[in-house]
């Protein structure tokens, strides 16, 4: 498993790959990796001959008053669960490259920045767009692997794709649970005992709001985040901040219900803020990535 640590290296080296003509897949990262992020290495890897991984806490899309210097980074560990499953390359570039004080340049990804997560997150999208437009310039992937899991940052991405022309096809991989339901996430740890046990309620909730949809039929979303508030509010831990019903192609909000839809929420415990969405769909059969 290579090590590249500046631009210019990742670069020289993504340039001669197109040269052999391999595909490369990439998984952009912030470490402190799990399951989740294992599982998009693996698709990765059916998928393309080079799989490249990069690591770097992006300081952008973290607000003022976030966890950016607390976020969990244990780099020794991240290195070793990549060449357990045969990572070719990890980029891990130092901050002063990638977001250097005299850089000016930056993507406005435009209103569907401003919904959901951007609500408590000013900012927080632009800076992720942003650095994943400077990674996917360095690291020209054929094909980039995503978590449903951050369904917002998806459909983001994807826009930035098309919009930027960017040439990259961005895939969106299945969420990887705990045995509980609880989406696996670097910020899991933040969680006491009884808050991560409380935590599972988000999916039991989702899970709840599909068979809802499925069953009753209601064309008001009201009555489905009315259902799913009473499964969140039934732990008092927990806060919910949102609960939306959105056309999973553009997260445009749905007047009335109509299939296929995603449920997005987002709750706080503790010191942690949690997200999760599931799709309801007529096939729930057909993959998740159909959808978008
Ligand atoms: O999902 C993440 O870990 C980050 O938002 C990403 C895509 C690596 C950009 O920093």
């Amino acid at each position: 498993m290579q090590i590249i640590h500046s631009a210019k290296d990742m670069h020289s080296l993504s340039k001669l790959l197109r040269v052999s003509d391999k595909s490369i897949g990439f998984v952009p990262t912030m470490g402190a990796l799990h399951e989740g992020h294992l599982s998009l290495v693996r698709r990765s890897k059916e998928e393309n001959e080079i799989t490249v991984v990069s690591i770097f806490v992006n300081p952008a899309q973290f607000g003022p008053n976030e966890d950016f210097e607390k976020y969990p980074r244990h780099r020794e560990k991240d290195l070793a669960m990549l060449s357990s499953v045969e990572v070719d390359t990890v980029f891990m570039p130092e901050r002063e490259e990638m977001c250097g004080k005299d850089e000016t340049t930056s993507v406005d990804i435009g209103a569907l920045g401003n919904i959901l997560c951007g609500v408590a997150r000013p900012g927080h999208f632009n800076g992720v767009a942003t650095i994943v437009a400077k990674l996917f310039n360095i690291v020209s992937p054929d094909n980039a692997y995503f978590g449903q899991k951050d369904f917002q940052q998806c459909v983001i991405i994807k826009k930035m794709v098309t919009d930027l022309k960017c040439g990259v096809n961005v895939i969106m991989c299945p969420t990887v649970r705990e045995a509980d339901g609880l989406a696996m996430s670097s910020r899991n740890v933040y969680l006491t005992e009884p808050e991560r046990k409380a935590s599972a309620a988000l999916y039991k909730a989702l899970c709840h709001g599909r068979e809802f949809i499925l069953s009753k039929r209601p064309s008001a979303p009201s009555a489905v985040q009315d259902e799913i508030e009473k499964i969140l509010k039934s732990e008092p831990l927990l806060n919910p901040e949102y609960i939306e019903m959105l056309k999973p192609e553009n997260l445009e909000p749905t007047g009335k219900i109509e299939l296929p839809v995603v449920i997005c929420l987002a709750a706080r415990i503790g010191k942690a803020r949690l997200i999760d969405n599931i799709l309801v769909k007529e096939e729930p059969s057909l993959p998740d990535d159909c959808a978008l």
